[in-house]
């Protein structure tokens, strides 16, 4: 069923004083002095915004909550749906979850929208006149967290791409730049070696980018979209992406841009919507009254646009270019140069506060614009799924001739299915493998009907109980189905 995405928070800029309350996480490390530094200025700026303070975090991984956030802390996230958070520490190893996924997971925070603009002439870049958004998909990919060790020497990660999850995300991007003036959007998956997962999601891009055509659709690999990032990044306008390549996008394009400590983030679900920086909670620096608060207060900016109070929004913005014009820099962005001033987070926000109600004379920005919501329509329900096949793994420790093994499985399995090939780690070692092939001790083993078409649920029963009974160990199958006669499955390489 298509999922029905209306946002479900209807504001409109009617009254900007008026009072919201707000999920505070204060985070850790640098959080809680940019965080408060950044209520210092939503106060003077009468911003009308209260907070209901909830723990997260290192003080609560500490107790022993390994997912980072107690039970109740859920329910004010309910009462109040819009959350600002500083930062999180994630400890290593023992079994902690990393609070942010959890968080951006359960809650459907399904676009993280990145933006990162340069500074010129004020903070000195080698890419001037760069003004990207990244627009990352926030919930699906390697990010699922379903991973495993299978054999003693494989492990492996699920990489999950689902057709309502690039729906959703590919139409947040076309309405983002469509409410927000932007030209192009381009898409940046590895279809070339992926071409179901990352396929299925640049197919979406194309299909829906049909509906919007005043902006131009970009599609490009992702190998040569981040080297042309870093180098080049003022040719893009709107990067798209699935989550872990739009992970590493945004944060090259903060550096490319400035600083991490200058870029903020909005991470949108239906219900619920979480704004941050995009740096992490920095300990080497925590505590000393150096970090850059812009961050933090960007992320606030966005949030305020994205609470109807655009005019609260664009006193605070204005007063932070204000301020870099007038040369006030944190450590991080001090390179030193005439007429600027190196000072600490509470020093730089105090020449902000002093600047409420100034405009910068010449950086501009323009506030973001919620985007308007959509109807999710892609589906395939309807297509016919047979299942033609299975893919059985086997784990070889010793004797990893794949000759022997291709014909000790033919034997034993020849009265239920006919094995076509067996693979290792992709490549075809049978039949007529190359003797260079180095083996792991994972073996994918296809069978498919000897006749051709269908197979039933039940062969596959039969030929994982033969394997058992000589001795086999299936580590896991994978069933082979056809949509409406089109192969759901790769081929081997080689194959
Ligand atoms: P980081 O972003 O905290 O720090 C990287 C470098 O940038 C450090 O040298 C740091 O001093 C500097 N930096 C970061 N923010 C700055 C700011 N506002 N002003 C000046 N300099 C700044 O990344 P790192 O060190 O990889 O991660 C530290 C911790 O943060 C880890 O536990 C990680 O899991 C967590 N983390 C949390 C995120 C979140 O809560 N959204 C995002 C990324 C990392």
């Amino acid at each position: 069923m298509p999922t029905n995405t209306k946002a479900k928070e209807t504001l409109t800029p009617v009254d900007e004083n008026r009072e919201v309350v707000v999920t505070l996480i204060k985070g850790d490390g640098i959080g809680p002095e940019i965080i408060d530094q950044t209520i210092r200025i939503l106060d003077e700026a009468k911003s009308g915004i209260q907070f209901e303070t909830i723990e997260a975090g290192s003080s609560v991984y500490l107790s022993g909550v390994l997912s980072g956030i107690s039970e109740n802390a859920w329910d004010t996230i309910r009462k109040y749906p819009t959350i600002l958070k500083g930062p999180i520490t994630t400890p290593r190893g023992k079994g902690y979850k990393s609070l942010n996924v959890t968080i951006r997971k359960t809650l459907g925070l399904y676009a993280n929208v990145r933006p990162a603009k340069t500074y010129d002439p004020f903070i000195k870049t080698n890419h001037p006149g760069t003004d990207i958004v990244i627009i990352r998909e926030n919930e699906e990919d390697t990010y699922a967290g379903i991973e495993h060790r299978q054999t003693r020497e494989v492990t492996q990660c699920l990489k999950l791409i689902t057709v309502p999850g690039t729906e959703k995300i590919v139409r947040y991007a076309f309405e983002f730049a469509r409410s927000n003036g932007r030209k192009k959007i381009t898409c940046m998956v590895k279809d070339n070696i992926m071409k179901f997962t990352d396929g299925m999601f640049a197919n979406i891009f194309q299909t829906i980018a049909k509906e919007y055509p005043e902006i131009e659709a970009e599609s490009m690999i992702i190998d040569i979209g981040a080297a042309l990032l870093a180098n080049r990044p003022q040719k893009f306008d709107v990067i798209l992406a699935p989550n872990l390549y739009g992970d590493i996008l945004s944060d090259i394009a903060a550096e490319v841009t400035g600083s991490v400590g200058m870029c903020g983030s909005a991470n949108i679900g239906d219900f619920v919507s979480m704004f941050e920086a995009v740096h992490g909670s920095a300990p080497d620096i925590a505590g000393k009254n150096i970090a850059n608060p812009t961050a933090v207060i960007k992320a606030t900016v966005m949030m305020l646009t994205h609470l109807g109070k655009p005019g609260k929004a664009k006193l605070i913005r204005n007063a932070v270019l204000k301020t870099l014009e007038d040369g006030y820099r944190t450590a991080d962005i001090f390179q030193n140069e005439k007429n600027t001033k190196l000072v600490g987070t509470k020093e730089y926000t105090d020449a902000i506060l002093d600047r409420l109600g100034q405009n910068p004379t010449v950086l501009t920005a323009s506030e973001l614009v919620k985007p308007k919501s959509f109807t999710l329509s892609l589906s395939n329900q309807k297509e016919k799924k047979e299942l033609v096949g299975v893919d059985i793994f086997l784990d070889i420790p010793e004797d990893r001739d794949p000759d022997v093994l291709g014909k000790n499985l033919e034997s034993v399995t020849k009265e239920f299915l006919h094995l076509k090939m067996i693979t290792n780690r992709g490549v075809k070692v049978y039949p007529k493998g190359q003797k260079e092939t180095f083996l792991t001790d994972h073996f994918r083993c296809r069978f498919v009907s000897p006749n051709g078409g269908n197979i039933k649920h039940k062969d596959i029963t039969a030929i994982l109980t033969i394997l058992e009974s000589k001795g086999y160990d299936s580590i896991k199958t994978e069933n082979l189905y056809e949509f409406d006669g089109v192969p759901g499955y790769s081929l081997g390489q080689g194959e």
